[in-house]
C-alpha cells in the first residue's frame, strides 16, 4: 500500500477513499462497457470542504488526479491510469435551492442532469440544457464540458446557463464564485476560466444556473428534405416565423437515418428511407394553440413552396420518444459498427455539404470499406461523423482524424464544437488555435496548477 492512499484513508475513511481493487469494481466510461476502472485509488468526498482536504493532501504530495463525473465525456478527459486517484463527484449531489425570484437553481456537481431536469419540472420551470446521456451525465461534468446538446441553438450552451460557480483549486483553496446576478462586472469573470476547461484548472463542485419557465406548448416534426440547400432555407424560414420559439433543428444525412430506422435498431421509420436529408425540429412556447398553428403554418408553406417534401408531426408521447429516439440514441451505432471514431466539428453552415463531401471521399479513398455517417445540430454549425473503417490499427484512428480535422482551419472551423479536446484532440489543438493562445492557455495552467496535478496531460501536451 502506498503513503498517500493509506493517509488519506486514515484521513477520511474507507467509504471516502476506495483502494485499487474496490474501485476496479466499477466501470472506466459509459461507453466502453466491459472496461473496469484502473487508478491507484478513488476518492468520493462529500463536501467541497473534504474535497479542499484532499487537494491539500494530495498536492503536498504532487499526487495526479483526475475529477470524475459521469463517465459519459467523449474526449477521454476523464481517463485515469494506475498512478492517478480519480475523484468522483457523486456523493456531492443536492440541489440546494430553486430560486423562483431570480431563476436560478443551485446545484452541487455530483447532480445528474436529468434529475435536475426533473426536479425543477415539479417546480414549473425548464433547466434547457439536454443531452443523449442525461441519465448519466453529472452537471459538474457538463460545466467542465462546456456542454452543447439539443436545445443550445435557444438556450446556448453550458456556458450561457451558469452564473455563478464554486471550485477547488490544485492546492485545495476554495474559490467561492456563486453569483446569482446576470449582471456582475466586479473584475475577471472567474467561473468563465473553469467552463469547459475539463478538469484542468480546477475541481467543480457547485454551480448557480439559470432556469427559465416550462414551457406550455411543445411542436415537434420530423422532415424529409430533397438537399442541403433546402435544409439552409428550411432553418431560414423557421427562424424566421417561429422566432424565438425555435429550440431544436438537428440534420441527419440520409445514411444515418437509414441505419436508426432499419434492424437491428428498434426503431421504425416514420417517414420513406429514400429522402437525402432529414430534420428533426421543436419549438418550444407558452401558448399550444397559437404556436401549433404559427409551427404547422409554417410546415404547409414550406411543403407548398418544395422546401421539405414529407413531414410527420409528433402528435403523442410515444411519437415524440420514437422522433427522438432516431436522434438521441447514437449508441445504438455500436450494434452494427466497431470501433467507432466520433467527432463533433463546428463550421459555418454554408460549407457544411462540401465538408462532408470532401471528407467522405478522401475516406473511401483511403479505406476499402468504411462508414462516415454525417448529423447533428446544424442549427449551431455543429455536426457530429461517426466513422468506421474494416481497419483497425494502431494508427487507424489517426489516418481518419487527419482527414477529418485538417479541412477545418481552411474553412474556419473548429475540431471540436461541445466534447472537448480530452486526450483524444490534443495533437489537432493547433488546427484551431494559434500558437499565442496555446501559449497563453500554458501560462494559465501554470499558474492554477504550478505541480500539474489537475488531469495532467489532457488538453495540452
Ligand atoms: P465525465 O465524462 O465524467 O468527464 C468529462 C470531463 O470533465 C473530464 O475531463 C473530467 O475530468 C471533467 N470533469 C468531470 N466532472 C468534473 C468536475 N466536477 N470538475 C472538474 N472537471 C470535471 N455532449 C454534448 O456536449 N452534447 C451532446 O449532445 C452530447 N450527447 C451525448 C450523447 C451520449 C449518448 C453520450 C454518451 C455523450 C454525449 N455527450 C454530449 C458527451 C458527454 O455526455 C458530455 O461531455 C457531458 O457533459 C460529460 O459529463 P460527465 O458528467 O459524464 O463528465
Ligand atoms: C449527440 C452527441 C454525440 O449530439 O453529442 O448525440
Ligand atoms: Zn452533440
Amino acid at each position: 500500500m502506498n503513503d498517500i492512499v493509506e493517509k488519506l484513508q486514515e484521513s477520511f475513511g474507507m467509504e471516502c477513499i476506495l483502494s485499487q481493487h474496490e474501485a476496479a469494481h466499477r466501470p472506466a466510461s459509459v461507453w466502453m462497457a466491459g472496461a473496469a476502472l484502473h487508478c491507484k485509488a478513488l476518492a468520493r468526498p462529500k463536501s467541497t470542504e473534504e474535497l479542499a482536504e484532499i487537494m491539500r493532501i494530495c498536492h503536498a504530495y504532487a499526487q495526479p488526479v483526475v475529477p470524475h463525473g459521469g463517465l459519459t465525456g467523449v474526449a477521454g478527459g476523464a481517463k485515469v491510469s494506475g498512478d492517478e486517484i480519480a475523484i468522483t463527484l457523486e456523493r456531492l449531489n443536492k440541489i440546494e435551492e430553486i430560486d423562483v425570484t431570480n431563476k436560478t437553481v443551485t446545484v452541487q456537481a455530483g447532480v445528474i442532469l436529468q434529475d435536475l431536469q426533473q426536479k425543477v419540472a415539479d417546480q414549473g420551470f425548464l433547466f434547457p440544457l439536454d443531452l443523449g446521456a442525461k441519465g448519466s451525465c453529472m452537471i459538474g461534468g457538463n460545466i467542465a464540458t462546456n456542454a452543447g446538446g439539443l436545445q443550445a441553438l435557444r438556450y446556448g450552451v453550458m456556458r450561457q446557463l451558469v452564473v455563478g460557480l464554486e471550485v477547488v483549486l490544485a492546492d485545495g483553496t476554495i474559490i467561492s464564485s456563486m453569483n446569482k446576478m446576470m449582471k456582475n462586472n466586479a473584475g475577471y469573470d472567474l467561473k468563465q476560466l473553469f467552463i469547459g476547461s475539463e478538469g484542468t484548472l480546477g475541481i467543480i463542485t457547485k454551480a448557480v444556473l439559470r432556469i427559465e419557465d416550462a414551457p406550455q406548448s411543445r411542436n415537434t416534426a420530423l422532415v424529409c428534405l430533397a438537399s442541403f440547400q433546402d435544409a439552409v432555407q428550411f432553418l431560414h424560414e423557421a427562424k424566421k416565423s417561429l422566432a424565438s420559439l425555435l429550440t431544436t433543428y438537428e440534420i441527419i444525412w440520409q445514411d444515418y437515418y437509414q441505419l436508426m430506422t432499419s434492424a437491428p435498431s428498434p426503431y421504425s421509420p416514420p417517414l420513406p428511407q429514400n429522402a437525402p436529408f432529414y430534420v428533426l425540429i421543436e419549438a418550444l412556447g407558452q401558448n399550444q394553440e397559437a404556436d401549433t398553428a404559427l409551427f404547422e403554418g409554417l410546415l404547409e408553406s414550406c411543403f407548398d413552396r418544395e422546401i421539405i417534401t414529407d413531414a410527420a408531426l409528433a402528435k403523442s408521447q410515444q411519437e415524440l420518444d420514437w422522433f427522438w429516439g432516431i436522434r438521441e440514441q447514437v449508441e445504438l451505432i455500436f450494434q452494427v459498427h466497431h470501433p467507432v471514431f466520433l467527432f463533433d466539428v463546428s463550421l459555418p453552415i454554408n460549407t457544411m455539404e462540401s465538408y462532408v463531401e470532401e471528407i467522405k471521399g478522401k475516406l473511401q479513398n483511403r479505406f476499402e470499406q468504411v462508414a462516415c455517417y454525417a448529423f447533428g445540430h446544424m442549427g449551431d454549425g455543429n455536426l457530429h461523423l461517426f466513422v468506421s473503417t474494416d481497419e483497425n490499427h494502431a494508427d487507424t484512428r489517426h489516418q481518419v482524424e487527419e482527414i477529418v480535422l485538417t479541412p477545418l482551419t481552411a474553412i474556419g472551423g473548429s475540431i471540436t464544437a461541445e466534447h472537448g479536446v480530452g486526450l483524444e484532440k490534443k495533437m489537432w489543438l493547433h488546427l484551431s488555435r494559434s500558437q499565442e493562445e496555446m501559449a497563453l492557455m500554458k501560462t494559465l495552467k501554470t499558474a492554477l496548477d504550478p505541480k500539474g496535478i489537475l488531469n495532467r496531460g489532457k488538453i495540452l501536451e
